[in-house]
């Protein structure tokens, strides 16, 4: 367990953004991670898992922690359900493929999606009607200060649209080690009401799909659309789909009849950031080498050279086009580091 200085993370990062690290150091158990943080008490950190959801737009300041931890186990099932524990080094895709190979159903609709399992927690990852929060049972994390284990039940986790208590209140307090599904085993509720999820079962004449049905679907439509990190790098989603009151989607809509929305409650509509800035002309638009993805608006690209600053600046063009057209701000899903 060396800590290495001025650490290249190009290759640790999905937008594939050079910049360094001024110290680095990789942990592979939790007695690892409570020693650096014991060691290093007072020091700036920096903690990294699969590195799926950030822009690094300058060298990281800091001892950047990299998190690979590794294992699953059963921890306790039944007839008809498993508790299933990832450690956060674990690849999430790996993982949910792991799972459905055994016939634990629940995350399948996850399939794909890019970075390692402790972060889904943290931003609640979702992707076609479901979201981890669906699943989690709870997860164990340790608090940077004290070094000591607290398992945070799915209450206490705060869960909301790509948001949790980690990204909250208890922002940069804790290290997520390991996270805990309760995943079915019979009667598996499959979730197909996603438009494009039925449209691409019955393109392949699939009228009961089991787990693994639906997660080949769910590949086949999000490699149609979104970019493999490991030939284009990007980091998802860069913006979270906005909010709106209905009032003022009402006066919208009424000029624009075509934008797609759904009903979040009474009062609030959501609105696709994908539409608005492909109405905005940035479909696959290009600056030097950062990039609006061809077939999804809502992914900004590295064609490979680009700096994090210059998919920055794009990000924030965006932001003030969308603004000027639709009165709508968008709001960075990724963290700007
Ligand atoms: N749309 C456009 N143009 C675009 C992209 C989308 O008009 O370039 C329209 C589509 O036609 C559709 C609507 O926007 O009417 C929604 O599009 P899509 O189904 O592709 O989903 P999304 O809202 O753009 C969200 C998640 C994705 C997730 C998909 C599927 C967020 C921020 N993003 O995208 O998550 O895969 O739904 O559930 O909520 C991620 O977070 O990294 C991510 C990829």
């Amino acid at each position: 367990m060396e800590i290495l200085k001025n650490y290249p993370l190009k290759d640790l990062n999905t937008f594939g953004i050079a910049a360094n690290a001024k110290e680095f150091v990789s942990v592979t158990t939790i007695e690892e991670l409570a020693i650096v943080l014991k060691e290093n008490e007072g020091k700036k950190l920096f903690v990294l898992g699969g590195g799926s959801n950030m822009l690094l737009t300058q060298d990281i300041d800091a001892l950047v922690i990299h998190v690979n931890l590794k294992g699953i186990e059963v921890v306790s099932q039944d007839d008809n359900t498993a508790n299933v524990t990832a450690m956060a080094g674990e690849n999430w895709h790996s993982f949910v493929q792991y799972c459905i190979a055994q016939n634990y159903g629940g995350i399948e609709n996850l399939s794909l999606i890019p970075g390692n399992v402790g972060t889904t927690p943290i931003q609640n990852i979702g992707a076609y009607g479901v979201e981890i929060k669906d699943t989690m049972v709870s997860c164990l994390a340790m608090e940077i200060s004290t070094q000591t284990l607290r398992t945070f039940t799915n209450a206490e986790c705060e869960f909301g649209y790509r948001e949790s208590i980690f990204k909250g209140a208890l922002k940069g307090k804790y290290i997520i080690v390991s996270v805990t599904f309760g995943l079915s085993k019979t009667n598996h509720k499959i979730h197909t009401a996603y438009g494009d999820i039925v449209a691409e079962l019955t393109k392949n004449n699939i009228t009961s799909p089991t787990i693994k049905d639906v997660s080949n679907a769910i590949i086949a439509i999000r490699s149609s659309k979104l970019p493999d990190p490991k030939e284009l790098g990007n980091s998802g989603s860069f913006f979270k789909n906005p909010v709106i009151s209905k009032t003022q989607f009402d006066a919208l809509y009424k000029k624009h009849p075509t934008m797609p929305h759904y009903v979040v409650s009474d009062t609030e509509i959501k609105v696709p950031a994908g539409w608005l800035i492909e109405q905005s002309g940035f479909k696959g638009s290009r600056f030097g080498d950062a990039g609006v993805h061809a077939r999804q608006a809502l992914v900004l690209v590295n064609y490979g050279n680009a700096t994090g600053q210059e998919l920055l600046n794009l990000s924030e063009k965006i932001q003030q086009t969308v603004f000027e057209n639709y009165g709508i701000a968008i709001e960075a899903e990724v963290n700007v580091i």
